[in-house]
Protein backbone atom coordinates (compact mmCIF):
# COMPACT_ATOMS: atom_id res chain seq x y z
CA UNK A 1 0.00 0.00 0.00
CA UNK A 2 0.98 3.47 -0.84
CA UNK A 3 1.52 6.28 1.89
CA UNK A 4 -1.47 7.81 0.18
CA UNK A 5 -3.49 5.34 0.48
CA UNK A 6 -3.29 5.07 4.38
CA UNK A 7 -5.72 5.90 6.99
CA UNK A 8 -3.72 8.55 8.13
CA UNK A 9 -2.80 10.45 4.73
CA UNK A 10 -6.41 9.91 4.06
CA UNK A 11 -6.95 11.80 7.18
CA UNK A 12 -4.65 14.55 6.60
CA UNK A 13 -6.24 15.09 3.20
CA UNK A 14 -9.77 15.43 5.03
CA UNK A 15 -8.54 17.93 8.11
CA UNK A 16 -6.94 19.82 5.17
CA UNK A 17 -10.32 20.60 4.16
CA UNK A 18 -11.63 21.50 7.42
CA UNK A 19 -8.33 23.95 8.18
CA UNK A 20 -8.94 25.83 4.46
CA UNK A 21 -11.23 27.85 6.23
CA UNK A 22 -9.47 28.86 9.13
CA UNK A 23 -6.98 32.11 9.54
CA UNK A 24 -4.54 32.09 11.59
CA UNK A 25 -5.50 35.17 13.26
CA UNK A 26 -8.66 33.36 14.93
CA UNK A 27 -6.55 30.42 16.17
CA UNK A 28 -4.26 32.83 17.91
CA UNK A 29 -7.03 34.68 19.07
CA UNK A 30 -8.92 31.02 20.34
CA UNK A 31 -5.96 30.02 22.03
CA UNK A 32 -3.96 32.01 24.53
CA UNK A 33 -0.87 29.16 24.86
CA UNK A 34 -0.86 28.64 21.06
CA UNK A 35 2.92 29.60 21.38
CA UNK A 36 3.45 27.19 24.29
CA UNK A 37 2.63 24.43 22.69
CA UNK A 38 3.82 24.67 19.52
CA UNK A 39 7.20 25.18 20.25
CA UNK A 40 10.13 23.37 21.16
CA UNK A 41 13.75 24.36 22.92
CA UNK A 42 17.10 22.37 22.85
CA UNK A 43 20.13 23.87 24.71
CA UNK A 44 20.57 27.11 22.32
CA UNK A 45 17.76 26.37 20.14
CA UNK A 46 14.30 27.51 20.33
CA UNK A 47 12.33 26.85 17.20
CA UNK A 48 8.68 28.18 17.37
CA UNK A 49 6.49 26.69 14.51
CA UNK A 50 2.72 28.14 16.15
CA UNK A 51 2.66 30.62 13.18
CA UNK A 52 2.02 27.53 10.82
CA UNK A 53 -1.79 26.15 9.70
CA UNK A 54 -1.82 23.89 12.31
CA UNK A 55 -4.13 22.44 15.24
CA UNK A 56 -3.06 19.76 17.80
CA UNK A 57 -5.12 17.46 15.58
CA UNK A 58 -3.03 18.31 12.68
CA UNK A 59 0.20 17.32 14.84
CA UNK A 60 -1.40 14.44 15.93
CA UNK A 61 -2.66 13.34 12.44
CA UNK A 62 0.88 14.16 11.13
CA UNK A 63 2.45 11.90 13.94
CA UNK A 64 0.37 9.20 12.39
CA UNK A 65 1.52 9.34 9.07
CA UNK A 66 5.24 9.22 10.50
CA UNK A 67 4.10 5.88 12.46
CA UNK A 68 2.61 5.04 9.39
CA UNK A 69 5.13 5.63 6.98
CA UNK A 70 7.93 3.90 9.64
CA UNK A 71 9.67 6.54 10.32
CA UNK A 72 11.43 6.03 13.59
CA UNK A 73 12.23 2.48 12.38
CA UNK A 74 13.66 3.88 8.70
CA UNK A 75 15.75 6.71 11.16
CA UNK A 76 17.34 3.81 13.64
CA UNK A 77 18.26 2.46 9.81
CA UNK A 78 20.35 4.72 8.73
CA UNK A 79 21.97 5.58 12.19
CA UNK A 80 23.19 1.67 11.99
CA UNK A 81 24.60 2.01 8.87
CA UNK A 82 21.76 0.21 6.42
CA UNK A 83 22.12 0.19 3.16
CA UNK A 84 19.10 2.51 2.99
CA UNK A 85 20.22 4.27 -0.35
CA UNK A 86 18.59 1.48 -2.08
CA UNK A 87 19.47 2.38 -5.97
CA UNK A 88 23.23 2.56 -4.95
CA UNK A 89 23.14 -0.35 -2.31
CA UNK A 90 25.28 1.83 0.18
CA UNK A 91 24.97 3.00 3.72
CA UNK A 92 24.22 6.33 4.49
CA UNK A 93 26.66 7.52 7.20
CA UNK A 94 26.99 11.10 7.41
CA UNK A 95 25.93 10.83 11.07
CA UNK A 96 29.23 8.89 11.72
CA UNK A 97 31.30 11.68 10.97
CA UNK A 98 30.55 13.82 13.56
CA UNK A 99 30.45 10.90 16.08
CA UNK A 100 32.60 11.51 19.27
CA UNK A 101 35.94 9.61 19.50
CA UNK A 102 36.05 6.61 20.81
CA UNK A 103 32.44 5.36 20.06
CA UNK A 104 32.54 2.90 17.68
CA UNK A 105 30.06 1.47 14.27
CA UNK A 106 30.52 -1.20 12.72
CA UNK A 107 30.33 -1.72 8.72
CA UNK A 108 31.19 -4.65 6.81
CA UNK A 109 32.91 -5.67 9.94
CA UNK A 110 34.72 -2.04 9.98
CA UNK A 111 34.50 0.52 12.47
CA UNK A 112 34.04 3.58 10.78
CA UNK A 113 34.36 6.09 13.67
CA UNK A 114 37.93 4.90 14.45
CA UNK A 115 38.88 5.87 10.34
CA UNK A 116 37.09 9.55 10.87
CA UNK A 117 38.95 10.02 13.63
CA UNK A 118 42.50 9.04 11.88
CA UNK A 119 41.70 11.04 8.94
CA UNK A 120 40.23 14.07 11.43
CA UNK A 121 43.72 13.54 12.66
CA UNK A 122 45.25 13.62 9.66
CA UNK A 123 43.48 16.65 8.65
CA UNK A 124 44.40 18.31 12.37
CA UNK A 125 48.15 17.75 11.59
CA UNK A 126 47.97 19.68 7.92
CA UNK A 127 45.53 21.97 9.20
CA UNK A 128 47.58 23.50 12.34
CA UNK A 129 50.80 23.23 10.03
CA UNK A 130 49.41 26.02 7.15
CA UNK A 131 47.69 28.16 9.84
CA UNK A 132 51.33 28.26 11.69
CA UNK A 133 53.27 29.33 8.88
CA UNK A 134 55.13 25.96 9.43
CA UNK A 135 53.96 24.39 6.04
CA UNK A 136 55.90 26.94 3.43
CA UNK A 137 55.24 27.28 -0.31
CA UNK A 138 58.26 26.46 -2.76
CA UNK A 139 59.98 30.16 -2.19
CA UNK A 140 59.78 29.66 1.57
CA UNK A 141 56.95 31.90 2.26
CA UNK A 142 53.72 30.80 4.55
CA UNK A 143 50.44 30.15 2.85
CA UNK A 144 48.64 33.18 2.51
CA UNK A 145 45.46 32.33 -0.18
CA UNK A 146 43.45 28.85 -0.14
CA UNK A 147 41.63 28.10 -3.17
CA UNK A 148 39.05 24.90 -3.19
CA UNK A 149 38.48 23.77 -6.04
CA UNK A 150 35.19 21.28 -6.30
CA UNK A 151 31.18 21.95 -6.80
CA UNK A 152 28.03 20.70 -5.54
CA UNK A 153 28.40 19.10 -2.58
CA UNK A 154 32.01 19.55 -2.80
CA UNK A 155 31.46 23.26 -3.01
CA UNK A 156 28.56 24.73 -1.45
CA UNK A 157 29.08 23.39 2.01
CA UNK A 158 32.31 24.33 2.42
CA UNK A 159 31.65 28.06 1.21
CA UNK A 160 28.88 28.48 3.32
CA UNK A 161 30.06 26.61 6.26
CA UNK A 162 33.62 29.41 5.93
CA UNK A 163 31.50 32.25 5.23
CA UNK A 164 29.55 31.74 8.44
CA UNK A 165 32.05 31.44 10.59
CA UNK A 166 34.16 34.29 9.90
CA UNK A 167 33.87 35.27 12.79
CA UNK A 168 35.99 32.88 14.13
CA UNK A 169 38.46 32.61 10.88
CA UNK A 170 42.07 32.98 10.60
CA UNK A 171 42.52 36.54 9.49
CA UNK A 172 45.90 35.36 8.12
CA UNK A 173 44.23 33.18 5.82
CA UNK A 174 42.32 34.40 2.33
CA UNK A 175 39.62 31.84 1.15
CA UNK A 176 38.71 31.38 -2.36
CA UNK A 177 36.18 28.49 -4.25
CA UNK A 178 35.99 28.33 -7.45
CA UNK A 179 33.24 25.73 -8.85
CA UNK A 180 31.68 26.97 -12.38
CA UNK A 181 33.70 24.92 -15.28
CA UNK A 182 32.61 29.33 -16.78
CA UNK A 183 36.53 30.21 -17.21
CA UNK A 184 35.49 33.00 -15.61
CA UNK A 185 35.40 31.79 -12.15
CA UNK A 186 39.09 30.57 -12.60
CA UNK A 187 40.60 33.12 -14.08
CA UNK A 188 38.88 35.79 -11.65
CA UNK A 189 40.80 34.23 -8.37
CA UNK A 190 43.97 33.70 -10.22
CA UNK A 191 43.87 37.18 -10.68
CA UNK A 192 44.63 37.93 -7.03
CA UNK A 193 46.45 34.74 -5.63
CA UNK A 194 50.05 34.32 -5.79
CA UNK A 195 51.61 30.55 -6.87
CA UNK A 196 54.19 30.81 -4.13
CA UNK A 197 51.60 31.40 -1.39
CA UNK A 198 48.34 29.59 -2.04
CA UNK A 199 47.46 26.56 -1.53
CA UNK A 200 44.77 24.26 -3.78
CA UNK A 201 42.25 21.96 -2.62
CA UNK A 202 40.74 19.88 -4.85
CA UNK A 203 37.60 18.63 -3.98
CA UNK A 204 35.59 15.89 -5.37
CA UNK A 205 34.01 12.86 -4.23
CA UNK A 206 34.60 10.53 -7.18
CA UNK A 207 37.83 12.63 -8.75
CA UNK A 208 36.03 12.93 -11.93
CA UNK A 209 33.74 15.73 -12.32
CA UNK A 210 34.15 17.57 -15.67
CA UNK A 211 34.17 21.02 -13.73
CA UNK A 212 36.59 20.19 -11.00
CA UNK A 213 38.88 18.07 -13.10
CA UNK A 214 38.96 20.81 -15.26
CA UNK A 215 39.39 23.62 -12.82
CA UNK A 216 42.36 21.66 -11.47
CA UNK A 217 44.12 21.17 -14.72
CA UNK A 218 44.02 24.99 -15.38
CA UNK A 219 45.19 25.90 -11.36
CA UNK A 220 48.08 23.24 -12.14
CA UNK A 221 49.23 24.86 -15.74
CA UNK A 222 49.11 28.13 -14.02
CA UNK A 223 50.91 27.29 -11.25
CA UNK A 224 53.95 25.34 -13.55
CA UNK A 225 54.16 28.47 -15.03
CA UNK A 226 56.08 29.38 -12.31
CA UNK A 227 57.18 26.25 -10.10
CA UNK A 228 58.05 22.67 -11.11
CA UNK A 229 56.54 19.79 -10.62
CA UNK A 230 58.29 18.65 -7.27
CA UNK A 231 56.83 22.17 -5.92
CA UNK A 232 53.22 20.56 -6.43
CA UNK A 233 53.50 18.41 -3.14
CA UNK A 234 53.55 21.97 -1.33
CA UNK A 235 50.52 23.06 -3.45
CA UNK A 236 47.92 21.17 -4.38
CA UNK A 237 45.95 18.16 -1.90
CA UNK A 238 42.76 16.34 -2.58
CA UNK A 239 40.22 15.70 -0.38
CA UNK A 240 38.54 12.14 -2.52
CA UNK A 241 37.39 8.66 -2.17
CA UNK A 242 39.20 7.83 -4.96
CA UNK A 243 43.08 7.50 -4.84
CA UNK A 244 43.81 6.06 -8.31
CA UNK A 245 42.44 8.84 -9.68
CA UNK A 246 44.40 11.74 -7.22
CA UNK A 247 47.21 9.44 -8.25
CA UNK A 248 46.44 9.87 -11.80
CA UNK A 249 46.24 13.81 -11.69
CA UNK A 250 49.45 14.19 -10.05
CA UNK A 251 48.84 14.28 -6.64
CA UNK A 252 50.42 12.25 -4.09
CA UNK A 253 48.05 10.39 -1.60
CA UNK A 254 49.91 11.28 0.82
CA UNK A 255 48.52 14.92 0.07
CA UNK A 256 45.33 13.55 0.22
CA UNK A 257 42.32 13.45 2.66
CA UNK A 258 40.13 10.59 2.22
CA UNK A 259 36.39 9.69 2.98
CA UNK A 260 34.08 7.11 2.34
CA UNK A 261 31.19 5.97 -0.44
CA UNK A 262 28.69 6.36 1.99
CA UNK A 263 28.94 10.34 2.24
CA UNK A 264 26.80 11.38 0.33
CA UNK A 265 27.99 14.83 -1.96
CA UNK A 266 25.85 17.19 -0.20
CA UNK A 267 26.11 15.86 2.84
CA UNK A 268 29.96 15.81 3.10
CA UNK A 269 30.86 19.22 4.97
CA UNK A 270 31.82 17.08 7.70
CA UNK A 271 34.32 15.27 6.11
CA UNK A 272 37.91 15.58 4.59
CA UNK A 273 35.55 18.45 2.18
CA UNK A 274 35.48 20.36 5.19
CA UNK A 275 39.38 21.32 4.96
CA UNK A 276 38.60 24.59 4.53
CA UNK A 277 36.82 24.97 6.78
CA UNK A 278 39.08 23.84 9.17
CA UNK A 279 41.71 25.68 7.58
CA UNK A 280 39.65 28.73 8.42
CA UNK A 281 38.65 28.03 11.70
CA UNK A 282 41.58 25.76 13.32
CA UNK A 283 40.68 22.19 14.27
CA UNK A 284 39.04 22.59 17.72
CA UNK A 285 36.40 24.64 15.85
CA UNK A 286 35.92 22.52 13.27
CA UNK A 287 35.69 19.55 16.15
CA UNK A 288 32.79 21.62 18.01
CA UNK A 289 30.47 22.17 14.65
CA UNK A 290 30.97 18.06 14.63
CA UNK A 291 29.93 17.95 17.77
CA UNK A 292 26.90 20.64 17.05
CA UNK A 293 25.68 17.97 14.15
CA UNK A 294 26.16 15.49 17.40
CA UNK A 295 24.17 17.59 19.09
CA UNK A 296 21.54 16.92 16.51
CA UNK A 297 21.73 13.41 15.92
CA UNK A 298 21.11 13.14 19.57
CA UNK A 299 18.39 14.57 19.70
CA UNK A 300 16.42 13.48 16.38
CA UNK A 301 17.50 9.91 17.41
CA UNK A 302 16.39 10.19 20.84
CA UNK A 303 13.46 13.12 21.14
CA UNK A 304 9.96 11.34 20.89
CA UNK A 305 8.10 12.48 17.85
CA UNK A 306 5.95 15.45 18.92
CA UNK A 307 8.92 16.60 20.42
CA UNK A 308 11.68 15.62 17.90
CA UNK A 309 12.29 19.20 16.18
CA UNK A 310 13.37 17.57 12.48
CA UNK A 311 10.48 15.65 12.83
CA UNK A 312 7.85 18.42 13.20
CA UNK A 313 9.64 20.39 10.98
CA UNK A 314 10.12 18.02 8.13
CA UNK A 315 6.39 16.92 8.47
CA UNK A 316 5.05 20.70 7.98
CA UNK A 317 7.06 20.58 4.82
CA UNK A 318 4.96 17.02 3.77
CA UNK A 319 1.86 18.80 5.19
CA UNK A 320 2.21 22.11 2.86
CA UNK A 321 3.22 20.28 -0.26
CA UNK A 322 1.10 17.15 -0.18
CA UNK A 323 -1.79 18.12 1.72
CA UNK A 324 -1.74 22.39 1.14
CA UNK A 325 -0.86 22.36 -2.58
CA UNK A 326 1.68 24.63 -1.72
CA UNK A 327 5.37 24.15 -3.67
CA UNK A 328 7.57 25.52 -2.46
CA UNK A 329 9.37 27.00 0.50
CA UNK A 330 11.85 29.54 1.21
CA UNK A 331 14.66 30.14 3.98
CA UNK A 332 15.57 33.89 5.19
CA UNK A 333 18.59 34.19 7.32
CA UNK A 334 18.32 37.19 9.97
CA UNK A 335 21.96 36.57 9.96
CA UNK A 336 24.54 38.09 7.48
CA UNK A 337 26.89 35.15 8.33
CA UNK A 338 24.06 32.82 6.55
CA UNK A 339 24.21 34.64 3.65
CA UNK A 340 24.95 31.27 1.63
CA UNK A 341 22.63 29.37 4.03
CA UNK A 342 19.81 29.23 1.20
CA UNK A 343 21.79 27.60 -1.66
CA UNK A 344 23.00 25.92 0.25
CA UNK A 345 20.06 24.07 1.42
CA UNK A 346 18.65 24.03 -2.38
CA UNK A 347 21.02 21.46 -3.10
CA UNK A 348 20.55 19.60 0.26
CA UNK A 349 16.86 19.05 -0.38
CA UNK A 350 15.84 19.52 -4.02
CA UNK A 351 19.21 16.90 -5.21
CA UNK A 352 17.79 14.75 -2.50
CA UNK A 353 13.91 14.93 -2.63
CA UNK A 354 13.43 15.92 -6.10
CA UNK A 355 12.21 12.51 -6.96
CA UNK A 356 9.58 10.79 -8.95
CA UNK A 357 9.54 7.36 -8.46
CA UNK A 358 9.18 5.54 -5.07
CA UNK A 359 12.28 3.14 -3.50
CA UNK A 360 10.53 0.38 -5.75
CA UNK A 361 10.42 2.64 -8.85
CA UNK A 362 7.18 3.05 -9.08
CA UNK A 363 5.91 6.79 -9.87
CA UNK A 364 4.77 8.66 -6.56
CA UNK A 365 1.24 9.79 -6.21
CA UNK A 366 1.67 12.61 -4.33
CA UNK A 367 3.96 15.51 -4.86
CA UNK A 368 6.75 15.49 -3.38
CA UNK A 369 10.53 17.78 -2.62
CA UNK A 370 9.59 21.43 -3.05
CA UNK A 371 11.34 24.39 -4.57
CA UNK A 372 13.48 26.13 -1.93
CA UNK A 373 14.89 29.34 -2.25
CA UNK A 374 15.61 32.41 -0.19
CA UNK A 375 17.89 35.34 1.01
CA UNK A 376 19.08 36.77 3.88
CA UNK A 377 17.25 39.46 5.91
CA UNK A 378 16.76 42.19 5.75
CA UNK A 379 17.60 42.44 2.06
CA UNK A 380 15.16 40.42 0.90
CA UNK A 381 12.27 42.97 2.30
CA UNK A 382 13.46 44.94 -0.50
CA UNK A 383 13.48 42.73 -2.87
CA UNK A 384 11.03 39.37 -3.34
CA UNK A 385 8.88 39.91 0.36
CA UNK A 386 6.29 42.15 -1.53
CA UNK A 387 5.25 38.96 -3.34
CA UNK A 388 5.45 36.98 -0.01
CA UNK A 389 3.14 39.55 1.40
CA UNK A 390 0.54 40.11 -1.39
CA UNK A 391 0.93 37.65 -4.27
CA UNK A 392 -1.41 35.10 -4.99
CA UNK A 393 1.53 31.89 -4.43
CA UNK A 394 1.74 31.03 -0.47
CA UNK A 395 5.05 30.36 0.39
CA UNK A 396 5.85 28.59 4.15
CA UNK A 397 9.02 30.63 5.21
CA UNK A 398 11.83 29.34 7.72
CA UNK A 399 12.96 32.64 9.66
CA UNK A 400 16.30 32.10 11.27
CA UNK A 401 17.66 34.79 13.86
CA UNK A 402 20.19 34.74 16.31
CA UNK A 403 19.83 36.34 19.73
CA UNK A 404 22.85 38.02 20.06
CA UNK A 405 25.11 39.91 17.79
CA UNK A 406 28.36 38.87 16.66
CA UNK A 407 29.27 42.24 16.14
CA UNK A 408 27.59 44.74 18.03
CA UNK A 409 27.13 47.94 16.01
CA UNK A 410 24.42 51.12 18.01
CA UNK A 411 21.28 49.42 17.64
CA UNK A 412 21.48 47.25 14.54
CA UNK A 413 21.18 44.15 15.92
CA UNK A 414 17.80 45.52 17.54
CA UNK A 415 16.68 46.53 13.76
CA UNK A 416 17.44 43.45 13.00
CA UNK A 417 15.61 41.24 15.29
CA UNK A 418 12.76 43.73 14.75
CA UNK A 419 12.57 43.07 11.27
CA UNK A 420 12.48 39.89 11.92
CA UNK A 421 9.60 39.78 14.19
CA UNK A 422 7.52 42.28 12.11
CA UNK A 423 7.89 39.95 8.97
CA UNK A 424 6.66 36.74 10.88
CA UNK A 425 3.94 38.81 12.66
CA UNK A 426 2.50 40.39 9.26
CA UNK A 427 2.23 37.07 7.07
CA UNK A 428 0.56 35.98 10.22
CA UNK A 429 -2.34 38.69 10.70
CA UNK A 430 -2.05 40.41 7.32
CA UNK A 431 -4.02 43.62 7.30
CA UNK A 432 -8.04 44.06 6.30
CA UNK A 433 -10.12 46.20 4.63
CA UNK A 434 -11.64 47.85 7.42
CA UNK A 435 -7.47 48.10 8.96
CA UNK A 436 -6.61 49.65 5.91
CA UNK A 437 -8.94 52.09 5.60
CA UNK A 438 -8.36 53.39 9.09
CA UNK A 439 -4.62 53.46 8.42
CA UNK A 440 -6.05 56.26 5.43
CA UNK A 441 -8.25 58.29 7.30
CA UNK A 442 -6.36 61.31 7.02
CA UNK A 443 -6.95 60.87 3.58
CA UNK A 444 -9.95 62.21 1.79
CA UNK A 445 -12.86 59.71 1.36
CA UNK A 446 -12.61 59.01 -2.22
CA UNK A 447 -8.70 58.67 -2.15
CA UNK A 448 -8.84 56.56 0.79
CA UNK A 449 -11.67 54.21 -0.96
CA UNK A 450 -9.15 54.07 -4.13
CA UNK A 451 -5.93 53.02 -1.98
CA UNK A 452 -7.26 50.61 0.48
CA UNK A 453 -7.43 47.67 -1.30
CA UNK A 454 -4.28 47.79 -2.46
CA UNK A 455 -3.23 47.95 1.18
CA UNK A 456 -4.84 44.37 2.03
CA UNK A 457 -2.70 42.34 3.39
CA UNK A 458 -4.52 39.02 3.19
CA UNK A 459 -2.23 37.54 5.69
CA UNK A 460 -2.96 33.55 7.54
CA UNK A 461 0.68 33.48 5.35
CA UNK A 462 2.76 30.35 7.43
CA UNK A 463 5.91 30.70 9.03
CA UNK A 464 8.77 28.90 11.13
CA UNK A 465 11.22 30.92 13.38
CA UNK A 466 14.59 29.52 14.25
CA UNK A 467 15.98 31.35 17.20
CA UNK A 468 19.76 30.60 17.97
CA UNK A 469 22.00 32.27 20.65
CA UNK A 470 24.84 33.04 18.49
CA UNK A 471 26.53 31.87 15.65
CA UNK A 472 29.67 29.33 16.50
CA UNK A 473 30.92 26.28 15.16
CA UNK A 474 28.08 24.18 17.09
CA UNK A 475 25.42 26.25 16.17
CA UNK A 476 26.17 25.96 12.47
CA UNK A 477 26.76 22.35 13.18
CA UNK A 478 23.34 21.83 15.00
CA UNK A 479 21.19 24.46 12.12
CA UNK A 480 22.88 21.98 9.00
CA UNK A 481 22.16 18.66 10.91
CA UNK A 482 18.04 19.86 11.38
CA UNK A 483 18.00 20.26 8.55
CA UNK A 484 19.31 17.12 6.86
CA UNK A 485 17.13 15.18 9.05
CA UNK A 486 14.31 17.27 7.78
CA UNK A 487 15.16 16.38 4.54
CA UNK A 488 15.71 12.72 5.64
CA UNK A 489 12.26 12.54 7.55
CA UNK A 490 10.37 13.79 4.22
CA UNK A 491 12.14 11.33 2.36
CA UNK A 492 10.89 8.38 4.52
CA UNK A 493 7.12 9.81 4.06
CA UNK A 494 7.42 9.89 0.21
CA UNK A 495 9.23 6.99 -0.08
CA UNK A 496 11.45 7.99 -2.19
CA UNK A 497 15.48 7.44 -1.87
CA UNK A 498 16.78 10.79 -0.55
CA UNK A 499 20.76 9.77 -1.27
CA UNK A 500 21.00 9.65 -4.80
CA UNK A 501 21.10 12.38 -7.52
CA UNK A 502 20.14 10.51 -10.75
CA UNK A 503 18.44 13.53 -12.21
CA UNK A 504 21.65 15.12 -12.93
CA UNK A 505 22.96 12.26 -15.07
CA UNK A 506 21.20 12.99 -18.32
CA UNK A 507 22.53 17.17 -18.51
CA UNK A 508 25.65 15.53 -18.11
CA UNK A 509 25.62 12.68 -20.94
CA UNK A 510 24.48 15.17 -23.61
CA UNK A 511 27.03 17.69 -22.74
CA UNK A 512 29.55 15.06 -23.22
CA UNK A 513 28.06 14.70 -26.69
CA UNK A 514 27.65 18.33 -27.56
CA UNK A 515 31.25 19.09 -26.81
CA UNK A 516 33.20 17.71 -29.96
CA UNK A 517 30.27 19.38 -31.88
CA UNK A 518 30.94 22.48 -30.77
CA UNK A 519 33.78 22.63 -32.94
CA UNK A 520 33.89 24.31 -35.92
CA UNK A 521 33.30 21.76 -38.84
CA UNK A 522 32.63 19.54 -36.94
CA UNK A 523 29.49 17.06 -37.26
CA UNK A 524 25.92 17.98 -36.04
CA UNK A 525 24.58 14.95 -33.95
CA UNK A 526 20.82 14.05 -33.93
CA UNK A 527 18.99 17.00 -32.09
CA UNK A 528 15.69 18.96 -32.14
CA UNK A 529 15.47 21.83 -34.56
CA UNK A 530 15.80 24.01 -31.62
CA UNK A 531 19.60 22.73 -30.15
CA UNK A 532 20.94 21.93 -33.99
CA UNK A 533 20.27 25.48 -34.84
CA UNK A 534 21.99 26.74 -31.29
CA UNK A 535 25.05 24.61 -32.22
CA UNK A 536 25.30 26.01 -35.58
CA UNK A 537 24.78 30.04 -33.99
CA UNK A 538 27.23 29.54 -30.97
CA UNK A 539 30.00 27.77 -33.79
CA UNK A 540 29.27 31.53 -35.31
CA UNK A 541 28.18 29.40 -38.93
CA UNK A 542 25.46 31.55 -38.62
CA UNK A 543 25.94 35.06 -38.86
CA UNK A 544 22.63 36.64 -38.89
CA UNK A 545 22.69 39.68 -36.32
CA UNK A 546 20.95 39.04 -33.49
CA UNK A 547 17.28 40.76 -33.58
CA UNK A 548 16.92 40.10 -37.13
O1 LIG B 1 26.22 16.69 -10.18
C1 LIG B 1 25.83 16.17 -8.97
C2 LIG B 1 26.95 15.80 -8.06
O2 LIG B 1 27.19 14.44 -8.15
C3 LIG B 1 26.61 16.21 -6.64
O3 LIG B 1 25.79 15.30 -6.01
C4 LIG B 1 27.95 16.35 -6.03
O4 LIG B 1 27.91 17.07 -4.83
C5 LIG B 1 28.68 17.07 -7.14
O5 LIG B 1 28.17 16.49 -8.32
C6 LIG B 1 30.17 16.98 -7.10
O6 LIG B 1 30.62 15.66 -7.11
P1 LIG B 1 32.12 15.29 -6.74
O7 LIG B 1 32.35 15.67 -5.32
O8 LIG B 1 32.23 13.81 -6.97
O9 LIG B 1 33.03 16.06 -7.65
Amino acid sequence: MGIHQTPAWQALAEHARQMQRIHLRQLFAEDPDRFTRFHRRIPGLLVDFSKNWITDRTLALLMDLAVAADLPARRDAMLRGERINSTEKRAVLHTALRRPRGASLLLDGRDVVADVHAVLDQMEHWVEAVRSGAWRGYTDRPITDVVNIGIGGSDLGPRMAVHALGAYAAKHLRFHFVSNIDPTHMARVLEVVLPETTVFLVASKTFTTQETLANAHAARAWFLRSATEADIARHFVAMSTNTEAVRAFGIDPANMFGFWDWVGGRYSVWSAIGLSVALAIGMEGFREFLAGGHDMDTHFATAPLADNIPVILGLLRVWYRDFCGLSSCAVLPYDQYLEHFPSYLQQLDMESNGKGVTHAGVPVQYATGPVLWGQVGTNGQHAFYQLLHQGTSVVPCDFLAPRAPLHPLGDQHRMLLANFLAQTEALMRGRTLEEARQALRHLPEAERERLAPHKVFPGNRPSTSIVYDRLTPRTLGRLIALYEHMVFVQGVIWDINSFDQMGVELGKELAGALLPELVPGAAVGEHDASTAALVRYLRAEDDTPAGD
